[in-house]
């Protein structure tokens, strides 16, 4: 099934409350005090907006991008409800021209979204000074129900993370990992995602 598709089905579903819930993700909370002063952010694939509307509560300028129509209409309806100030954008992350030349952003989310192109992209689009966050699956997350992808291709390498953002080459300039985990956790980041699951997080500063 076309991916677009699949995240379409899945939110029109959540009607009770949105698919992976209100709260923002747990680590992003917990990222805060690791992050510039509030800026510009970018949060790809945002979703429903669970961490674009935390941030933007504490002061970020957020945009959201996601291919889902019906995602970013959750998160429009959300932050009118919240009086709360988004930019929403639907769009494929893979054809959106996210100039990745221009240095614009003093925050980058991809959370739960296993891009390599675009966490690739990512440290020539920061502000010297911003920050990327990434948060996601490692491969010893396959076979677990516990959320995720179940495509090896997909799922992070160990220490691939840490390759793409600390030495990404071709010119770009390579960012300082100030927090880094690969391992098992019990704690749920999402009504989605419960019981043990092995992640992956980052927080990468551009000097
Ligand atoms: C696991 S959800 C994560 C959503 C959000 N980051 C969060 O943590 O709540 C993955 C998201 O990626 C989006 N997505 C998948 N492929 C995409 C693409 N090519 N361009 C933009 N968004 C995409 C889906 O629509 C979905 O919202």
């Amino acid at each position: 099934m076309d991916e677009r598709v699949k995240w379409e089905q899945r939110y029109q579903q959540a009607v009770e409350q949105p698919f992976y819930g209100r709260e923002p993700s747990p680590f992003v909370v917990r990222a805060l005090p690791l992050l510039p002063a509030p800026g510009r952010c970018l949060d790809v694939a945002g979703g429903e907006g669970r961490n674009a509307l935390f941030l933007a509560s504490r002061g970020w300028q957020v945009t959201l991008v996601d291919v889902a129509v019906t995602g970013v209409a959750t998160a429009r309806r959300r932050a009118a409800q919240e009086y709360c100030s988004l930019a929403l954008a639907v769009a494929d992350t893979n054809h959106w021209p996210l100039r990745p030349d221009a240095a614009h952003w003093d925050l980058i989310l991809v959370v739960n979204y296993h891009s390599r192109g675009l966490v690739a992209a990512a440290p020539k689009m920061l502000r010297p000074g911003g920050a990327l966050l990434v948060e996601g699956f490692a491969q010893e997350q396959l076979g677990r129900s516990s959320g995720g992808p179940q495509n090896p291709n997909l799922l992070w390498r160990p220490n691939e993370l840490i390759e793409l953002i600390a030495f990404p080459g071709g010119g770009a300039p390579p960012l300082r990992v100030v927090w880094y985990e690969d391992r098992l956790v019990s704690g749920d980041d999402s009504p989605r995602h419960r019981g043990p699951k092995w992640v992956v997080r980052v927080v990468a500063r551009r000097q």
